[in-house]
């Protein structure tokens, strides 16, 4: 796959011409990734990997061509699946896509631009994006993401956090990378020491708190 391979070119390519990168991602100014969809099979691999299935409600940031959501609901049967995309042309065939396949009460898809958008419904987020855009999602995702709700990234990892695979940090899958994380252990490193039901509801309790902090 073109997008980050050796050098991670974009990114590295952006420091240096930061002007022609936003013009090659689309002129956006809040675009944190050029188009690239991902194979197929990578999306199964991470699917796999996050254990979707009944009762998700997926998020993919970014969506493309809407694959990942496609490949949630139809094969995975996630209960809903959610993208936005800043490309409106994509986002217009999408909606076509859709509407053709008879989806519209599982897959919506939004042109717009995820930073602005409140995640606390998700329990499954899906990414392909840059390392510098995780980084920039990821006080996002600490602040909004329920205890339980996965995060998946094909290629870039989200600096800072501890992925869920217990000997290293990505899965391989020929020359991609899957990054697997779980709220809240993925920044709590003691999360995962919180065993009695007493002590997981006073966490809910603080978070709950923390979240209503934040949106005064
Ligand atoms: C590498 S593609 C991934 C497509 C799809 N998720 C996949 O894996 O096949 C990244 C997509 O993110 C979109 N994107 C980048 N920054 C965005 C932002 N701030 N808000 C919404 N979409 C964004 C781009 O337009 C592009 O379509």
């Amino acid at each position: 796959m073109a997008m980050g391979r050796g050098k991670r070119g974009n990114e590295q390519d952006g420091k240096i011409r930061g002007w022609s990168l936003s013009l090659a991602w689309g002129d956006q100014p809040d675009s944190v990734a050029p188009y690239v969809p991902s194979p197929i099979p990578i999306v199964r691999e991470m699917l796999d990997l996050a254990k979707a299935g009944p009762g998700d409600i997926l998020y993919d940031l970014g969506c493309g061509d809407g694959r990942i959501l496609f490949t949630a609901v139809e094969e995975y049967n996630v209960d809903e699946a959610v993208g936005y995309d800043l490309n409106s042309l994509m986002v217009k065939a999408l909606k076509q896509k859709i509407k053709e396949k008879g989806l519209t009460d599982r897959i919506k898809v939004f042109k717009g631009n995820f930073f602005d958008v409140d995640l606390t419904p998700a329990t499954l987020v899906t990414l392909y994006l840059t390392t510098s855009g995780n980084a920039k999602l990821r006080p996002k995702f600490e602040r909004e993401l329920n205890e339980g709700a996965r995060v998946v990234s094909h290629d870039f990892p989200i600096q800072g956090w501890f992925t869920s695979k217990p000997d290293g940090d990505f899965y391989s899958f020929g020359s991609h990378k899957v990054y697997l994380y779980i709220v809240p252990m993925a920044y709590k490193k003691n999360a995962s020491v919180m065993r009695s039901k007493g002590e997981e509801d006073r966490w809910s309790r603080v978070r709950r708190l923390f979240r209503s902090l934040d949106r005064t």
